[in-house]
């Protein structure tokens, strides 16, 4: 009989990290979040909309979406040299991409918002906590919306298809397979989708569904920290 498959920390196949999220986390930015999934932590920050520097990369019809990302020298267990890498260029792209198609920057031509999502621990599915914490900090900035985006990897670890896939198990199994994907949870559009690995068509809709699913808890999660911040603010008065 195969071997029932079993999650190093015991959490079920369709199981969350357990989530924190905390807006305003950086005093000075216009806004910013915090997002924890696990022992994840992303932290997001805005700035802007403000005047593009260089005026060439200015946008007449348009604000721009500028997105740095990196994880902290001291984010990893591995010896990480401080600074950009293609890794990280190629991640700060794949989450202005996914954050754009819930934005709308054309009341701000000219203009850029410049958001950077820094890793202060990595443990897997650095990118999603980045995206989740990205679009609270937007929130938090005022900056307008049709709806939260939501982040989480699935994939396929020893055959079997979980949610939010951590490092170690990342790193178990003969091939394990890696899918970020981001959606706007209300409207189910999808806003990012990688693929890291093999999978078969069956799996990986099961896979999209349990990002579907997971998606829908993430925003709620995210619903509330925005929440949070205004009682608070009520409170306070
Ligand atoms: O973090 P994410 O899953 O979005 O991206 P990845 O490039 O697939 O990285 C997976 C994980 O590998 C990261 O979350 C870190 O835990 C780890 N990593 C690391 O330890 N050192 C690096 N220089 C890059 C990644």
């Amino acid at each position: 009989m195969a071997k029932a498959f079993k999650r190093n920390d015991g959490r079920k196949v369709d199981e969350m990290r357990p989530m924190e999220a905390k807006l305003g986390v950086v005093k000075s930015a216009e806004g910013s979040a915090m997002f924890k999934a696990g022992k994840t932590i992303a932290i997001a920050a805005v700035r802007g909309p403000r005047e593009v520097v260089p005026a060439h990369k200015q946008r007449a019809d348009r604000g721009l979406l500028r997105c740095t990302y990196d994880l902290l020298s001291f984010s990893v267990n591995d010896r990480k040299r401080p600074g950009p890498s293609r890794r990280s260029s190629e991640i700060g792209m794949v989450i202005e991409n996914a954050l754009l198609p819930a934005m709308d920057l054309s009341d701000w031509p000219y203009t850029s918002v410049d958001l950077y999502v820094y890793i202060t621990q990595a443990d897997a599915g650095t990118r999603c906590a980045g995206i989740n914490a990205a679009a609270l900090a937007l929130a938090d900035a005022g900056i307008p919306m049709k709806e939260l985006v939501s982040a989480v990897a699935v994939g396929k670890v020893d055959g079997q298809v979980i949610v939010d896939i951590d490092k170690h198990e990342e790193d178990q199994g003969e091939f394990p397979t890696d899918i970020p994907v981001a959606m706007m949870p209300n409207s189910g559009k999808v806003t990012l989708l990688q693929l890291d690995g093999k999978i078969t068509k069956d799996e990986l809709n099961s896979a999209l569904k349990l990002a579907e699913k997971s998606c829908k808890e993430i925003q709620e999660v995210q619903k509330q920290a925005i929440r949070a911040k205004y009682v608070s603010k009520e409170e306070s008065k």
